[in-house]
């Protein structure tokens, strides 16, 4: 069992802010990621956008409620539109979110951690299995942003994510912030986790900006890539290699230039990191 790593290089979230731009021309990056939920009634400006962008550049589908840890019964209609939306876009990567977000059949809109013991790697296993089957492929989840822990939890992150993907046989989407961000709040070593993650499973990087509240990182994902996740995005890609990377800005967002330029940064760690030489999109 394994997974394939496509070579994507470089890429940045598709966003309404740009969807003029991304009609009118060509996306100036290698490739993109587009947020499925808003892609999955058929017809509209944002498929529009999505189909022309697909027919330019490789797209990832990623996705925010598959609550995949949650007790409910997964989504049988929404994997049903997941997969159709698939099939239509025929999407490089389709990834969601290592975490619960869904009780007693109500989303919270948010991504909440999971108690990281032996009988939730188990369920989590177990319902990746059924995602897949449902969507036809593989799929990866990301390490979520956290900010609380549960006293129940035996297993370390990196080792309950890099078990998921074994025994799923399912990929990994690294979150570099989201490491670093958790690193800070819960007191663990940033690299002691990019460490411990199983390097065959590792398939995409996300990047992204975070806040200071003082006594707490907050995941914002409305800044640029601070200097501290640039640095451990060196020792990621130190261990991982090239892993197609993707710049995460989801509120403020500003224009596609300042995108472009993040993207074209972390394309020029990479290179430096492995020796060499970067190829403008
Ligand atoms: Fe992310």
């Amino acid at each position: 069992m394994s997974i394939p790593r496509p070579g994507l290089g470089h890429g940045i979230g598709l966003r309404p802010k740009h969807f003029g731009r991304l009609l009118d021309g060509r996306p100036p990056v290698d490739w993109m990621e587009a947020v499925s939920e808003n892609y999955l009634a058929p017809g509209g400006r944002p498929v529009a956008a999505l189909e022309k962008v697909r027919s330019e550049v490789p797209v990832a589908l990623h996705g925010v409620s598959l609550s995949i840890g949650s007790t409910d019964p997964l989504d049988r209609p929404y994997l049903a539109a997941l997969r159709a939306l698939v099939d239509r876009i025929q999407p490089a990567i389709v990834s969601d979110h290592l975490c619960w977000g869904r009780h007693g059949g109500r989303y919270v809109h948010d991504l909440w951690p999971l108690p990281l013991t032996e009988e939730a790697l188990a369920h989590v296993v177990e319902r990746v299995g059924q995602v897949q089957e449902a969507l036809g492929r593989q799929i990866l989840l990301e390490n979520v942003s956290s900010y609380i822990a549960f006293r129940e939890s035996t297993i370390s992150e990196w080792e309950f994510i890099g078990e998921v993907a074994r025994r799923a046989d399912c990929g990994i989407l690294l979150d570099v912030n989201n490491i670093y961000v958790s690193a800070r709040n819960h007191g663990f070593s940033a690299a002691k986790y990019i460490a411990g993650v199983p390097a065959d499973r590792v398939v995409q990087f996300h990047l992204a900006g975070h806040s200071d509240k003082g006594a707490y990182l907050f995941d914002s994902h409305d800044a640029q890539v601070p200097e501290s996740v640039w640095d451990l995005y060196r020792i990621a890609v130190a261990r991982f290699g090239p892993v197609p990377s993707l710049i995460e800005w989801d509120d403020h967002i500003p224009e596609l230039e300042v995108l472009v330029g993040e993207s074209r940064k972390a394309a020029a760690i990479e290179a430096q990191v492995l020796g060499r030489r970067a190829v403008a999109s």
